[in-house]
């Protein structure tokens, strides 16, 4: 009888690592991660505390293929993974030019581009949203990428389908020198979809402005007393259209409704959340009302939408942090569950041998 194929192991190195939502899925799959590289210092505790990587603070316009060849083990399959910052895509659409230089709008896809280009890695990841398909700089990343030799796949992600308890919709490629790969897309019904219930309703009740003593984040943030009575008459799911009259905003009473129409709601409780965004704890800034008790999210329910784990440390407990740098470091996070399924599948195609150079 044949053996089966042996698995390899598998390094990889992060590129805009952040706090290590996509370092630690891919870890839980298996792959061991030698480094993150991102500019942001506030990065530097989770990212070591909670995945024992090392964490490299650097600018990734800085950094060179020499430079991460040294940060692979002798005899590993290589995987580069990262997630160029996805804002300047909204500039992008805003009209203004792209172009790839160190202001550039969409320099860093170019710049992640460029590190493939000079590493070579059996293996390729990249997380950003969906809008980035239809764009230039993502058509010219995949034609380099094919270029080189790499298969790839590349989709539009919904995260229920991977049993994650958000609407979150994510553009994920895996590119392979090795076996052909399939981005995961999950099977999970609409009737099993992970829902805000089955995350959030064990942790400790909180009023607003209240925090829990065995866990500073999850602190619910205070409310002043016009958006109390604005979370008191929210329904879960619904918009500012349920509140009486004298409680809608200036813009609320002008606007047509369909900009506004989903700020200031609670969650429901038997559905995915909305979107985790870097503001979640912010009553004000999306449907980020707790669905039953009078307060926004907290930060640590924010984190367990993202399917972080409850241990996951953000924050290093012997200096005060802000609640501002940990949202911006949660919100954007890949969702380490998401992770997890890109890293069984990077893992599936690294058993395969490496594809020969195409001859020119
Ligand atoms: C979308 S977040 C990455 C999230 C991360 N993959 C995770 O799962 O937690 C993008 C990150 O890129 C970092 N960044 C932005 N510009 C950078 C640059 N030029 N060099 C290195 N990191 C950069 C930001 O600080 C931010 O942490």
């Amino acid at each position: 009888m044949k053996n089966p194929p042996r698995q390899p192991d598998i390094t990889g190195v992060d590129l805009f690592c952040g706090a290590g939502g996509l370092t630690h899925g891919l870890q839980k799959a298996g792959i061991s991660i030698a480094a993150g590289i991102d500019l942001d210092p506030a990065c530097e505790y989770p990212f070591t505390a909670n995945n024992g990587a090392a964490f490299i603070e650097a600018d990734v316009r800085d950094i060179s293929g020499a430079d991460l060849e040294k940060l692979y083990p002798a005899g590993a399959v290589r995987l580069l993974a990262g997630c160029a910052p996805c804002r300047p895509f909204s500039s992008f659409r805003r009209g203004r030019r792209a172009n790839s230089s160190r202001d550039g709008e969409w320099g860093l896809l170019g710049e992640f581009g460029r590190v493939v280009q000079e590493l070579n890695p059996d293996l390729v990841t990249m997380e950003n949203v969906p809008d980035l398909a239809s764009q230039r700089p993502f058509h010219i990343f995949v034609s380099e990428l094919r270029r080189l030799n790499y298969q790839i796949d590349f989709r539009s992600v919904y995260c229920p389908r991977l049993g994650i308890p958000q609407h979150r919709r994510r553009l994920v490629l895996i590119a392979s020198l090795r076996g052909a790969v399939h981005v995961p897309t999950g099977s999970v019904q609409a009737n099993r979809f992970a829902t805000v219930r089955d995350v959030i309703d064990r942790l400790p009740s909180l009023s607003a402005g209240e925090s829990d003593t065995d866990d500073p984040l999850h602190q619910a943030r205070g409310l002043n007393d016009t958006n109390l009575r604005r979370l008191r008459a929210s329904r879960p799911g619904g918009t500012w259209r349920d509140w009486p009259k004298e409680l809608r905003a200036p813009c609320h009473r002008r606007a047509t409704g369909a900009t506004y129409q989903s700020v200031y709601a609670r969650m429901e409780w038997d559905a995915p959340s909305p979107t985790i965004t870097t503001q979640a704890y912010n009553f004000g800034t999306g449907r980020f009302g707790h669905p039953e008790q009078d307060r926004s999210i907290t930060l640590r329910e924010a984190a367990l939408l993202q399917t972080f784990p409850r241990r996951y440390r953000f924050a290093d407990p012997c200096k005060r942090f802000s609640a501002q740098t940990i949202g911006r470091l949660i919100g954007n996070a890949v969702p380490p569950r998401l992770a997890y399924f890109v890293g069984k599948e990077i893992r599936r195609a690294a058993v395969e041998p490496r594809r020969r150079k195409r001859s020119k």
